[in-house]
């Protein structure tokens, strides 16, 4: 049994995270601020400890560490449109927040650090499958902030010995995704639009694909990498599905009627090369897209439609 942090534990991916760390009897101890979190995601346990601080208060983080074997790294203002409209908050939210537990663990004598990374940090690249060798082109102070605490995770391990490891997520999607806000994926956004019988909205021609990655298997790569023999020395990692889907697989999925309206200027595809997790932690995605939309259909009290067999591949 292990003492594990998870900053952002209130949050969509933390929650999880700390459900199975706790399904795998380990204690834990969360540190959020409650800015996005909410309360009721936290699992009632007795081996929860909830401590309310923010991460941009060191004397708290350093407090909040003391005893830990590890730390999950979680929490940030994860939003590409929040952070171009207020690059200082986020800033300190996503990087100087990222050095105070980076700091606080070497104080600690924490063992190992996992951080939740971005794709973004990659932005446009030439080729749409994506690795972890070429070189990042953030086009966001989020992409870049996120690619920063790589860095500064890198920078520790060589420093001062502690163990990092940074795991670059694709388009998370699952059960308790914000369904509102600046972060709402475009499954969300479909899910909402069905159960209120609103005519789905997809903008451009729907043929933008994205690797949509399961909650579950986010969560299993982040325990199998806080044990991996393999790394800890400020490895990046992909962790996403590893193959894409198309805007309207995803409304064919979900079901209904849709509507196209004007495209935005986004990246047209994003496709995890997942080569590296499997070699260095032994992870493969498990959750296969067609049954965690039905999994989330369900738990919205939605009819699941006749899946394409488009949408099943
Ligand atoms: N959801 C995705 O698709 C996705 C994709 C790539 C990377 N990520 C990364 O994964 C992590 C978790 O994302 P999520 O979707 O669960 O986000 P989320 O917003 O649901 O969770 C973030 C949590 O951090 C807390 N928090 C924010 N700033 C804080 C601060 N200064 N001090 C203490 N707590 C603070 C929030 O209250 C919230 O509970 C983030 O680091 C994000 O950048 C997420």
């Amino acid at each position: 049994m292990s003492l594990y942090v998870v900053t952002g534990g209130a949050g969509f991916i933390g929650s999880h995270l700390v459900e199975a760390l706790l399904h795998e009897g380990h204690r834990v101890r969360i540190i959020d601020n409650f800015s996005t979190g909410k309360r009721e995601r936290i699992p009632g346990n007795a081996d929860v400890d909830v401590v309310e601080q923010d991460l941009r208060d060191f004397d708290a983080v350093r407090s909040a560490l003391r005893g830990a074997d590890g730390v999950f790294h979680l929490a940030a203002l994860p939003s590409v449109q929040y952070s171009i409209e207020h690059p200082r908050e986020t800033n300190a939210a996503n990087i100087t927040a990222t050095v105070h537990v980076l700091e606080a663990a070497r104080d600690a004598g924490v063992r190992r650090v996992v951080y939740s990374a971005s794709s973004s940090a990659y932005g446009d690249q030439p080729s749409p499958q994506l690795r972890e060798d070429m070189k990042p082109n953030p086009m966001s102070p989020y992409g870049l902030q996120k690619y920063v605490g790589e860095e500064y995770c890198k920078v520790f391990s060589l420093c001062h010995g502690i163990q990092t490891v940074s795991l670059r997520y694709f388009n998370v999607y699952g059960p308790r995704m914000a369904d509102e806000g600046a972060y709402v994926t475009v499954i969300a956004i479909f899910l909402r639009q069905r159960k209120a019988g609103e005519v789905l909205t997809i903008t451009g021609d729907g043929t933008q694909t994205r690797d949509f990655t399961h909650v579950r298997d986010v969560v299993r790569a982040n325990m199998l990498t806080m044990v991996s023999p393999k790394v800890g020395k400020g490895e990046v990692m992909n962790i996403g599905a590893g193959n894409n889907r198309s805007v309207n697989d995803v409304a064919r999925a979900v079901g209904g009627p849709v509507t196209y309206l004007p495209a935005r200027i986004e990246p047209h595809d994003t496709l995890a090369d997942i080569t590296r997790a499997q070699e260095l932690i032994g992870w493969v995605p498990t959750v296969a897209f067609v049954d965690g939309i039905r999994e989330l259909l369900t738990l919205h009290g939605i009819a699941v439609p006749e899946m394409t067999e488009t949408a099943r591949v």
